[in-house]
């Protein structure tokens, strides 16, 4: 994770974003805090990013990269404005030691990349169509030795795939069909029969922008709806305030690379 200490919207690169819309740093700096002591609450074991000036969307560290069986496939941002993260997000992982694989491809990590431990053996799932290059999905597959699945992701409000869809737990996910083509919701629904579908009150609440350990679901408090869905499926939702986020384009998951021994 990276405090937004330096968050700001200083330019618009998706249409959650409003130049003119004051952002208060203080309340998100203390909204994030809240964020990651859940996570700390729940055992999980939090790294940090230190905030950079220049950069104020670093608190949306998902982008970064996307690790899978301790491997990093890196990011490589779309907007120029981000272009300089990745490399704060590559020497984190090489200094921690991880086999890290630079990309040649356009793509932005997490937020286009999602991973289903025990589906069909292991999948990734994969948006395209806003920010990362559908090329960078082959890429993928060959960085990371597991098959990737395209999905068309049609509404500029869900310009990242994890917007729009998540993993629950090793086998399922939760998603918005409304955000992708027909043809992917189809796939969707071959692979996923028994996903979680969410409507679109709770998608623009940026409630599926959540994280999940298999039993407790963190996710953004004002999607209730989703909630109360998540609960009747067996899960536990852990509903955190992140409003300030928001107007950045972001919520729960967008602040957290996941790490994956
Ligand atoms: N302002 C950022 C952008 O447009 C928000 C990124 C949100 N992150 C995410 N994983 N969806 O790039």
């Amino acid at each position: 994770m990276c405090s937004p200490e330096r968050f700001a919207v200083e330019y618009a690169i998706n249409p959650w974003m409003d130049v003119t819309t004051p952002v208060d740093t203080a309340l998100a700096v203390k909204q994030w805090d809240r964020l990651r002591e859940t996570l700390v609450n729940l055992g999980h074991t939090v790294h940090l990013l230190e905030p950079q000036a220049g950069l104020p969307d670093m608190v949306y560290a998902a982008n970064g990269a996307f690790v899978v069986d301790g491997i990093v496939y890196g990011a490589r941002f779309k907007h120029e404005q981000r272009a300089a993260e990745a490399a704060a997000h590559r020497a984190f992982y090489e200094e921690q030691g991880w086999r890290f694989i630079a990309p040649n491809e356009t793509n932005e990590g997490e937020g286009d990349f999602a991973y289903v431990p025990e589906a069909h053996g292991g999948l990734v799932l994969a948006g395209y169509g806003f920010r990362t290059d559908p090329a960078a999905h082959a890429e993928a597959q060959e960085a990371l030795g597991r098959p990737v699945i395209s999905l068309h992701l049609v509404d500029p409000r869900f310009y990242h795939l994890d917007v729009a869809l998540a993993a629950i737990d090793d086998t399922n996910i939760v998603y918005f069909p409304g955000a992708f083509s027909h043809a992917s919701q189809r796939v969707l629904a071959q692979l996923f029969p028994d996903a979680v579908v969410a409507d679109d009150t709770d998608a623009l609440a940026f409630g599926l922008n959540l994280v999940s350990d298999g039993a407790h679901v963190v996710l953004n408090s004002e999607a209730t709806r989703l909630a109360e869905k998540l609960k009747a499926a067996g899960y536990t939702p852990v509903p955190v305030e992140l409003a300030e986020l928001k107007k950045g384009g972001g919520s729960v998951k967008c602040c957290i690379a996941e790490l994956r021994h």
